[in-house]
């Protein structure tokens, strides 16, 4: 077999919490253990709960948070073990689309500044940006004439398309893309991950897709994992994921969507209680508060996470 793009190992997050210097340190433990591959020309979606840890995943995936445990492999390499400027010639290979463009194109500068950035700090001759930028922004859906222009002349759609401009100055092998389309309208979210789905098909380009919309993941994914409480506890083949799902939060969270399906023959769980504060989380099980299914030995004892004869990996002690 070929060596995954991306092989993350048992990957976490603590965030120290301040308490009154008495007390001891405490910790919120965002991502707590995660373990996923991502091959070339591939699509991982990542769902869960708003607060489960998707963004903090991202961020230490691409390194922009440092992570405190774990592994994470690019084409074999471990380059949290590299030291920090070391990352440079990585992060090339490696860039993130944003929820908000507009919290992340900087309004003073005009588009052409904009896309210039990640080639003068990757030291790409200023001879070649015109070009580059060009034809980049015709790839994306708009014209040259645009370079010229500010951020605020843009609608959001149009913005989104500049932030994955930006991504893809560099020609990079994997971008981790947070909720890329939550801000937009319905009719422009198609548009957006109509053209993601075309750039993978001409760079071969490989996504980690984080959204806590599930139809939006059903769209763009190969693959599914999903999230909760800083663990997954779901990773499956995007058609076994949403036909037949297995863990009980999976269920549910499908439920929720499937609801306005008069047709739909399966029975609606719902998923009742607040997510449990990361800080503190449930022992046994992490889910076993809020599970439709919860048995005794589940509020005790941590489920691994394990293959199904479908090839679904789940963490439940129902398998
Ligand atoms: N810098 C930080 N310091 C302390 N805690 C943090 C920090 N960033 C995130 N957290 C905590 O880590 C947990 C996971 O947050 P994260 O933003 O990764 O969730 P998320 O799944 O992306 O949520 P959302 O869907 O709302 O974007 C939350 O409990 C959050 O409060
Ligand atoms: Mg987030």
């Amino acid at each position: 077999m070929t060596t995954p793009l991306l092989e993350i190992t048992d990957l976490q997050k603590k965030f120290p919490i301040k308490k009154s210097w008495l007390q001891p340190q405490s910790y919120v433990h965002a991502v707590d253990g995660v373990s996923l591959t991502v091959r070339e020309g591939e699509t991982v979606g990542i769902v869960g709960e708003s607060g489960c840890g998707k963004s903090t995943f991202g961020r230490c995936v691409l390194r922009l948070l440092e992570p405190t445990g774990g592994e994470v492999k690019f084409q074999g390499e471990n380059y949290l073990k590299l030291p920090r400027r070391a990352m440079h010639s990585i992060r090339r290979n490696m860039q993130m689309v944003f929820q908000n463009p507009y919290d992340t194109l900087n309004p003073k500068l005009s588009i052409s500044r904009i896309l210039a950035e990640p080639l003068i700090a990757h030291g790409i001759p200023r001879d070649q940006h015109r070009q580059m930028m060009e034809e980049i922004i015709e790839i994306v859906g708009l014209t040259p004439a645009h370079l010229a222009r500010y951020p605020h002349e843009f609608s959001g759609g149009q913005r989104q398309r500049i932030g994955i401009a930006r991504a893809l100055m560099l020609k990079p092998k994997l971008i981790v893309a947070d909720e890329p389309v939550s801000a937009l309208d319905v009719s422009i979210q198609s548009q957006i991950l109509n053209l993601l789905t075309e750039l993978q098909e001409k760079f071969s380009l490989s996504y980690l897709f984080i959204s806590h919309d599930l139809s939006v993941v059903e769209h763009i994914s190969d693959r599914v994992a999903v999230m909760y409480l800083g663990e997954i506890v779901e990773l499956a083949d995007k058609n076994s994921l949403f036909a037949d799902p297995k863990h009980p939060y999976t269920q549910a969270l499908l439920s929720s969507v499937l609801s306005t399906d008069p047709d739909a023959s399966r029975e609606r769980i719902r998923l009742t209680g607040e997510l449990p504060s990361p800080a503190n989380p449930p022992k046994g099980c992490k889910f076993h508060t809020r599970c439709h299914a919860c048995m005794e030995i589940c509020k005790t004892e941590k489920p691994a996470l394990k293959k199904l004869e479908d090839g679904t990996m789940t963490a439940c002690h129902l398998y």
